[in-house]
């Protein structure tokens, strides 16, 4: 799978628009990433609101790049449906990773933003988007058209020294 290896983090972006379907189309891959005991316990909040934009990208000091994308996909998960509680983040990262994925196979950039476990920018982003308590906020996603020069690309970081054949 070529996106695999051509998948970057995209801070920067053209003055462009993503399309609503190619957005419903980053959801519908998150939805298909593996949970445990198929909770499927995600939510999103995809912001696209210029103001909206800018007031999320001061969550962190390493959250700036939402302010100059056209779209932020506001990863959450709803705690009031969990079977498995304790590794709810191992499920959103899996479906985090389906959108930086699938957004490469559009031919758009991402830029994963870890908030969760830090509480304070867990609760600075759940205020901003108005999610009820029993929603807790694990990430964001930026994402939009590369901008010149900044284009997905491979970087061979294989690394065989990572590598233990049956014992480590
Ligand atoms: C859990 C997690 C949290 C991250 N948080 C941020 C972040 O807050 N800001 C940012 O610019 N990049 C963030 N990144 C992106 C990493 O910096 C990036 O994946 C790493 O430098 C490797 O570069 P690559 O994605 O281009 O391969 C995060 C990635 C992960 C997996």
């Amino acid at each position: 799978m070529q996106e695999i290896f051509s998948r970057r983090s995209i801070r920067n972006f053209e003055d462009r628009k993503v399309e609503r379907e190619k957005v419903n189309r980053l959801l519908e891959a998150a939805m298909q990433a593996p949970s445990a005991q198929n909770q499927r316990e995600w939510t999103f909040v995809v912001v696209d609101d210029k103001q909206e934009l800018m007031v999320l990208s001061r969550v962190s000091p390493y959250s700036g790049m939402v302010a100059k994308s056209p779209v932020t996909i506001v990863v959450l998960c709803d705690t009031a449906r969990l079977a498995v509680p304790e590794i709810w983040q191992q499920d959103m990262a899996a479906c985090t990773e389906n959108i930086l994925l699938e957004a490469v196979h559009l031919g758009l950039g991402a830029c994963w933003m870890g908030i969760a476990p830090s509480q304070e920018r867990m609760d600075a982003v759940a205020k901003i988007v108005g999610a009820p308590p029993s929603v807790k906020v694990f990430g964001m996603v930026s994402v939009g058209y590369p901008a010149e020069g900044k284009e997905n690309r491979f970087i061979d970081r294989f690394d065989r020294n990572a590598i233990h054949l049956n014992r480590w």
